[in-house]
């Protein structure tokens, strides 16, 4: 029987300081639509503080009064509180698993011309979902990839999709790449690396979030690494059971080497393949249970 562990709700009384916080959080929640509840506070309130120190304000309740006078200061906060930090191929052991051992089954398991789908849910400025394009193109050939693969990088940082939808780097950032995929995948531009023109159609950037927006269909390979840490234990629940319904019955996940989510939610769901990089696979019908649904959509 599958059961939540569920974080203990707070019974402890609020200090002001804590009340404001959340104040200022249900504001942004009903009033600019974004959703910050389900993050870690620790980390929401140091970011918040260091927004809060860059403007001159000093109270959770005065930066209230400025977040509705400044139109603008929202996506300021909110580029503070997100942390972008990505690169190519970032931790290389995992995208060797994922060459040698990973996409090789995901294709084994295919019809000759049946689609692969594949998400980077916390894409940041896509550096993850062009790596995961170079692996498959590499293991289909170019022309396999272009009629069968859809990768979508999802972020919920408009900035980071904006830059990822332009796949324009600069050399420090293709750095991380090996020379000969660099070389293939690139086009070297006066001031920086273009991804490759003829493959940017099997590449799509959206806006969006993972705590409020309804997941991709039918993945086949669904990375979403280092973002989950920011979230408290219900939010990273929540995400986790909709990466479940997003899976196809053979569908894997890869998590970062720092998502220490709830073991007994994470097992609940989806069975390792390898621990050392962080590939799982679904639970079989860990869907069926009702109260899985309600948490994840409601
Ligand atoms: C540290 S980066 C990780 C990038 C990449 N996955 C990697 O491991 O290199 C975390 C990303 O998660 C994104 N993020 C944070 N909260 C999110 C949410 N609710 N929905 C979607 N993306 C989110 C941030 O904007 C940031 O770009």
């Amino acid at each position: 029987m599958f059961t939540l562990d569920l974080p203990a709700a707070n019974v402890s009384t609020p200090s002001l300081e804590t009340a404001e916080l959340e104040n200022l959080l249900n504001y942004l929640k009903q009033v600019q639509q974004i959703d910050l509840t389900g993050y870690k506070r620790p980390t929401l309130m140091r970011r918040t503080l260091t927004r809060m120190q860059q403007v001159g304000v000093e109270h959770y309740r005065e930066y209230l009064d400025y977040l509705e006078q400044q139109p603008q200061e929202s996506t300021h906060l909110l580029n503070t509180v997100l942390i972008n930090v990505t690169d190519f191929f970032r931790d290389g052991a995992v995208w060797d698993y994922l060459a040698n051992h990973t996409i090789p089954q995901i294709i084994a398991k295919k019809e000759p011309n049946e689609p692969i789908r594949v998400w980077s849910a916390g894409c940041a400025s896509g550096e993850e979902t062009y790596s995961l394009a170079m692996l498959l193109a590499e293991a289909l050939g170019i022309k396999q990839f272009q009629q069968r693969v859809q990768l979508y990088g999802t972020d919920v940082d408009l900035n980071a999709v904006m830059q990822a939808r332009k796949g324009y780097y600069s050399a420090h950032e293709v750095s991380a790449i090996p020379a000969a995929l660099q070389k293939k995948y690139f086009e070297h531009t006066a001031d920086g690396y273009l991804w490759r023109a003829d493959l940017r159609r099997s590449t799509l950037f959206h806006c969006r979030s993972l705590i409020q927006a309804a997941p991709f269909p039918r993945i086949d390979l669904l990375l979403c690494r280092n973002t989950l840490i920011y979230f408290m234990e219900e939010a990273q629940i929540r995400v986790l059971v909709r990466f479940h319904f997003s899976l196809t019955h053979n569908g894997f996940l890869v998590l970062g080497q720092a998502d220490n989510l709830s073991a007994h939610s994470q097992s609940s769901l989806f069975t390792p393949v390898s621990r050392d990089a962080r590939v799982f696979t679904k639970v079989p019908d860990a869907h069926r249970d009702a109260r899985l649904l309600s948490i994840a959509f409601c």
